[in-house]
């Protein structure tokens, strides 16, 4: 299921992921010596200063040598924080202080905090990283904290309660990609658009593309706007806020694509505290079956979709048969052309195409 990790691969690019994981296995090094301070004073440096966070958590008292009188370095900050975020049972504690302190370190490249593990913190920086990382401890996910986020080749302001783009998205894109370039399509419409993930990425990879792009979330459509216009776009999209029954337009398009709220009700209760404290419920509930906007996106594509178009969905891992099963039975004149896996090997993608005419 899409939401297995909020951190997904835990990095904000693949490239920074290689840096990244390279990097953990050196800090794990050092961690080897970290209660040894004479390996650290060479650090010190006449600006440190008394850490406010460091003798509130009990958890931590006694773990590190200098951070109770002097500002810490870059490695003892994310150790100690890592600790902290352990012993809360916070998830996926190391990736969440690795990338605290790349954005205060104003890097998207994790390798970046490695190379920097020597760094003296400034006053600000702490306070920075301190007030980060409490809102971590509150269980807000490290996306939201930071206010940014990496989707294939572009970076992405986010905020809540606006859904997280999630890695197994790019793979829809890509999918889409191969068939938005092959065809040569010039227009899209995207469903569901939330931060402007996919229509962004779609329209930063090909530039004569354009795309109309709609969501029923108003949080939604502006972060959407501000990304389209941080990334230059804004000539190239239409962004619309409606839901997708309401969608009215003469127009016809080549591709349509959707990552719609698709997970089944009973199962939302199994989502991460994170996923279900910050973001928007309506994001994610696709109802009993998980396919109530699934099928309203059919009607909309029935009637949307060029004769020779395709529709590329992201579902669940239950639906593809039952879109299928669906689509076969039903009134939409729509049938599943294929299916495709994502990098666990699941199948989470669907193409859709108009029902073929038969020449009798
Ligand atoms: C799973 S999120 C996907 C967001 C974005 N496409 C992405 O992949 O990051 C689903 C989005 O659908 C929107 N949404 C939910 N129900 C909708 C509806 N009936 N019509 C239009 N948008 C809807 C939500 O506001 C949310 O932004």
């Amino acid at each position: 299921m899409m939401l297995r990790s909020l951190l997904g691969s835990a990095c904000k690019t693949n490239a920074s992921r290689t840096h990244f994981l390279a990097a953990l296995s050196r800090f794990s090094f050092f961690s080897s010596f970290a209660a040894n301070p004479r390996l650290h004073n060479h650090m010190l440096s006449p600006n440190r200063s008394r850490q406010p966070n460091e003798l509130n958590d009990s958890n931590q008292r006694g773990l590190y040598f200098s951070t109770a009188e002097f500002n810490s370095t870059v490695e003892e900050s994310l150790q100690k924080w890592c600790k902290i975020f352990t012993n809360r049972k916070i998830s996926e504690p190391l990736e969440s202080i690795a990338n605290i302190l790349a954005s205060v370190l104003k890097t998207n490249n994790l390798g970046e905090v490695y190379k920097h593990r020597k760094l003296v913190l400034s006053d600000l920086q702490v306070q920075n990283v301190n007030a980060m990382c409490e809102k971590r401890l509150q269980q807000m996910p490290v996306q939201y904290i930071i206010g940014e986020w990496d989707f294939r080749d572009i970076n992405l302001k986010l905020r809540p309660p606006v859904f997280i783009p999630r890695p197994e998205t790019e793979m829809l894109v890509e999918i889409a990609l191969q068939d938005i370039k092959t065809r040569n399509v010039e227009r899209v419409l995207e469903l569901c658009c939330g931060s402007g993930a996919i229509s962004c990425s779609l329209l930063h990879a090909v530039k004569n593309l354009s795309a109309v792009t709609i969501d029923i979330s108003p949080d939604a459509c502006r972060l959407c706007a501000e990304n389209a216009h941080i990334l230059s776009l804004t000539d190239r999209m239409q962004i619309e806020n409606c839901a997708v029954k309401d969608f009215s337009s003469d127009d016809m398009f080549d591709v349509i694509i959707s990552n719609p709220p698709y997970v089944l009700t009973g199962d939302m209760k199994d989502l991460q505290p994170e996923i279900l404290l910050y973001e928007d419920v309506e994001a994610l509930d696709g109802g009993a079956d998980g396919l109530d906007v699934v099928k309203q996106i059919f009607t909309l594509a029935s009637r949307h979709l060029n004769p020779s178009g395709s529709l590329f969905l992201e579902v669940d891992l239950s639906h593809p048969r039952l879109i299928r099963d669906l689509l076969a039975d039903g009134g939409e004149d729509l049938t599943l052309l294929a299916t495709h896996e994502d990098l666990a090997g699941e199948t989470r993608f669907v193409q859709i195409i108009k029902k073929q005419e038969t020449s009798t």
